[in-house]
């Protein structure tokens, strides 16, 4: 029996993770949330890494919100960073894989092309620059690792599509941003790229985005039309709708090494947007 320790097994992809390795009697998850397992505590981590020896650590936890990042830096490190350090010096000591996950948001969207995984990244918010460190702290502490940078993910929990779908329900009409790009990607399609690496020795990073890219706006008009319903989509810049944190306006992802070491392909975004809309 495999054992793996699940972190932030809470969140969008940790439920997903869960649902995509059901049925699969060889493994055994050790499901832990922020209650059960603070990823930002070594002695926690370790205690648990030293009790379960695992299989693998697949890190789905993460300070995900993306503007509340830039006015608490220190505790955007402590899980984003600190946090998969902790997991990578137990993957070590105990033999496990360690499985992690990061973003788009590590590269400034200045290109004029999909980013691969060779090109340099340049974070421009607080997010992106603890998600990259993350990132660094895998690769120095953890000896066989997998890094996945996803993006504009959704799934079970809070998410863009949900938010649009909550907006439509008191307004004719929505304002969204029309001038930042990226790969809208379902949870589902992204655990199942993390399943289907699992048990190889093809560690490394990876882009593990959906095929194809739009804007924000187009994905919620994209959202709406697959929910039948009439709201209207009021294209605004990113200068208009004021965020606090910076956001890259170009934040396509290749998924090179995925398709360079093991031909393998992400659905288009337009068929899994349609596959999750059918759940909910
Ligand atoms: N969401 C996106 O659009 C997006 C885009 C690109 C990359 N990613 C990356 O994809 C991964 C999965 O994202 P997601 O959307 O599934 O995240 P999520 O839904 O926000 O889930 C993260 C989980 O981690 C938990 N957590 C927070 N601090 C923790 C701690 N110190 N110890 C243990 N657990 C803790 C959270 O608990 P609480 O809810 O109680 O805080 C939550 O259950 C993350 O690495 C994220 O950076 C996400």
């Amino acid at each position: 029996m495999k054992k793996i320790i699940v972190t932030g097994c809470n969140g969008q992809l940790g439920r997903a993770i869960n649902k995509e390795l059901a049925g699969n009697s060889e493994i055994e998850f050790v499901n832990t949330d922020v209650g059960e397992l603070d990823i930002t505590s070594i002695d926690k981590v370790m205690e648990l890494a030293r009790e379960v020896k695992p299989y693998a650590i697949i890190n789905c936890a993460a300070h995900t919100a993306v503007d509340a990042c830039e006015t608490d830096w220190d505790n955007a490190y402590r899980i984003n960073a600190i946090g998969p350090r902790n997991l990578s010096i137990a993957a070590t000591e105990t033999g496990a894989k360690m499985i992690h996950v990061s973003t788009d948001y590590v590269f400034d969207g200045k290109s004029a092309k999909p980013y691969i995984e060779f090109d340099k990244p340049n974070p421009q918010g607080a997010y992106g620059a603890t998600k990259l460190a993350g990132e660094n702290m895998v690769k120095d502490f953890a000896d066989h690792y997998f890094i996945f940078r996803t993006a504009w993910l959704y799934g079970e929990g809070k998410n863009f599509v949900k938010t649009m779908l909550r907006l439509s329900e008191t307004n004719e009409k929505v304002r969204v941003v029309n001038d930042q790009f990226g790969s809208p990607t379902s949870t589902k399609e992204l655990a199942g790229v993390i399943a289907h690496l699992l048990f190889t020795e093809n560690y490394g990073l990876f882009h593990a985005t959906c095929e194809g890219s739009c804007s924000w706006a187009d994905f919620a008009k994209e959202i709406f039309r697959l929910a039948g319903k009439t709201t209207q989509v009021e294209g605004i810049t990113t200068e208009e709708y004021n965020a606090p944190a910076p956001r890259p306006a170009y934040s396509i992802l290749e998924n090179y090494m995925l398709k360079l070491t093991d031909d393998y392909r992400f659905a288009d975004w337009h068929d899994a947007i349609e596959t999750y809309m059918k759940t909910l």
